[in-house]
């Protein structure tokens, strides 16, 4: 059972006055245009005469590739344009998951002098180390989407994470609200990521008043270190199997660890039956929405987490902290370090079946992608394509 604290993102309050400076910014000095030009790294997207790099190189460290389809699918390539459109090159790396890897890549990126590093870390420790080497090398760094508890960095930016959580309690307590005492099984993300508990939290905020008043109960919560899909997924399965294979709803934390509790649901004839949340709107995730195998997804529109931390960027390059600070208008508080983080916080969007076609319609998944075989009555039903 989780026994973690409950950590408040959304609560105001008053703002540290941060200590990074433009002289700090200035230091970096060694940057130049050829540094744009000459990184052959196959995911350096800038340095072509159409593709910006003239304010430089802008380093991006992703966490993982097999916890969700999103860092690869939207964060990459969208991160690419938003930093290309600021006039930046943008060397993009994705640390898989491994943190020697996560802190080699960000050595790299100090060493060759990046103006500015945008991290979303595998864990605090070692997104926080990282952010701590790049201060001293007078580089900014922006925390993306994951905060790093205990950290340095003086932005972050990433969605209302609470509301995630929220919208995804909230989805199940609709699709389970005919059915009093309905048994639900919670299959949470990594307890290392601060993001994991903000979703809880959330969730929380609807469903415990409902396990409290008996009008659904809690079989069992299980956060699930790394995010590990398949993991996810065998823990759901002895779970279920504890409980005489019953079970009338799931808290699924990402449609990564949806789709791996629906395979155990389909192994017991129960998929499509026992609505599971899910997040990130996957094409996957929005296929076994449209399957009715996955009842919700939380679609989180990237393009704007990209190009907020693009503009940010732009502000923290040029060492202007009154720039950075009218975009960074929200706060995020740090449990850890005992501090509040300037923050830009987006809104999440639930998808249901009917919605799915929002999502193909701002371009983020195409209808091709999730629209063949077994789907494709869905679409045409709904419209999508
Ligand atoms: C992100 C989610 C993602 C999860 C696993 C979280 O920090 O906010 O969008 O599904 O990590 O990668």
């Amino acid at each position: 059972m989780r026994t973690k604290s409950l950590l408040p993102q959304r609560n105001s309050g008053r703002r540290r006055r941060l200590g990074y400076t433009a002289a700090a910014a200035a230091m970096v000095g060694v940057l130049t245009l050829t540094a744009c030009g000459s990184n052959s790294s196959s995911d350096d997207s800038g340095g072509s005469p159409s593709g910006g790099g003239a304010n430089g190189t802008v380093g991006v460290i992703l966490p993982e590739t097999a916890t969700s389809a999103r860092w690869e699918t939207f964060d990459k390539p969208m991160l690419q344009e938003a930093l290309r459109a600021e006039g930046f090159a943008a060397d993009v790396q994705n640390a898989q998951g491994d943190v020697q890897k996560f802190s080699t890549h960000a050595d790299g990126m100090i060493a060759k002098g990046v103006k500015v590093l945008i991290i979303a870390s595998i864990n605090s420790e070692v997104g926080g180390a990282v952010a701590a080497k790049a201060k001293r090398a007078g580089i900014p760094t922006i925390d993306y989407d994951r905060l790093n508890l205990g950290g340095s960095s003086d932005y972050y930016v990433s969605f209302d994470n609470v509301k995630v959580g929220e919208l995804q309690g909230q989805s199940l307590a609709d699709a389970l609200k005919a059915k009093q005492g309905a048994e639900v099984i919670e299959i949470e993300g990594a307890p290392t990521d601060n993001n994991a508990t903000l979703f809880y939290e959330g969730q929380q905020k609807v469903l415990k008043p409902l396990y409290d008043s008996g009008a659904l109960k809690l079989v069992r919560s299980q956060p699930i270190d790394g995010w590990d899909n398949q993991k996810g997924g065998t823990t759901f399965e002895q779970i279920l199997t504890g409980n005489q294979g019953r079970v009338d709803g799931v808290v699924a934390a990402n449609d990564g660890l949806a789709g791996a509790v629906i395979t155990v649901l389909k192994k017991n004839g129960l998929n499509g039956k026992v609505p599971v949340t899910g997040q990130d709107a996957t094409a996957d995730g929005l296929k076994a929405v449209l399957r009715g195998d996955q009842y919700m997804t939380v679609f989180k529109p990237i393009r704007d987490e990209a190009q907020a931390a693009a503009k940010l960027a732009v502000a923290l390059a040029k060492g202007d902290t009154a720039a950075a600070d009218a975009l960074a208008q929200g706060v995020s508080q740090d449990p850890k370090g005992k501090r509040d983080v300037k923050s830009i916080l987006l809104q999440p969007q639930t998808i249901i079946r009917a919605d799915v076609k929002k999502v193909t319609e701002t371009g983020y998944v195409k209808a091709a992608d999730i629209c063949s075989g077994d789907t494709a009555s869905a679409c045409t039903e709904l419209g999508i394509g």
